[in-house]
């Protein structure tokens, strides 16, 4: 998808590329990075409890644009938040988005995939 103007129409989907693996995945624009991540059907990927208070799902966005919900401190400072570390259950995206994975996520994403070897 090229890069658009921001739109709020829900049924809005954008491409995002997870650079660890160069994986990409669609999101809407009405849901969070993180439910559309476990449609890649990746075993491992903590759920945790999508609604920010857990923290496993900690991603740093290197590019595009979103909204956000509230991010507990206990998981993102501010300073992480202004390098684009956010929480991908509280992320939603406005644009085409590259992420990288961090934390346990990074774990559960760049593990073996393949035959069973994990
Ligand atoms: S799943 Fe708990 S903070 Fe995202």
């Amino acid at each position: 998808m090229k890069d658009e103007p921001m739109s709020r129409a829900e049924n809005i989907r954008f491409e995002v590329k997870i650079l660890d693996t160069g994986e990409k995945f669609s999101c809407s624009a009405s849901d969070h990075l993180l439910r559309a991540m476990l449609a890649l059907g990746r075993k491992g990927i903590p759920s945790g409890c999508h609604g920010g208070g857990c923290g496993v799902c900690k991603v740093k966005v290197t590019r595009g644009t979103f909204t956000s919900l509230v991010m507990s401190r206990a998981h993102v400072s501010e300073e992480e938040e202004r390098d684009g570390i956010v929480l991908a259950c509280r992320v939603m995206p406005t644009s085409d988005l590259e992420v990288e994975v961090v934390g346990k996520l990074k774990k559960a994403i760049t593990r073996p995939k393949a035959f069973g070897l994990v």
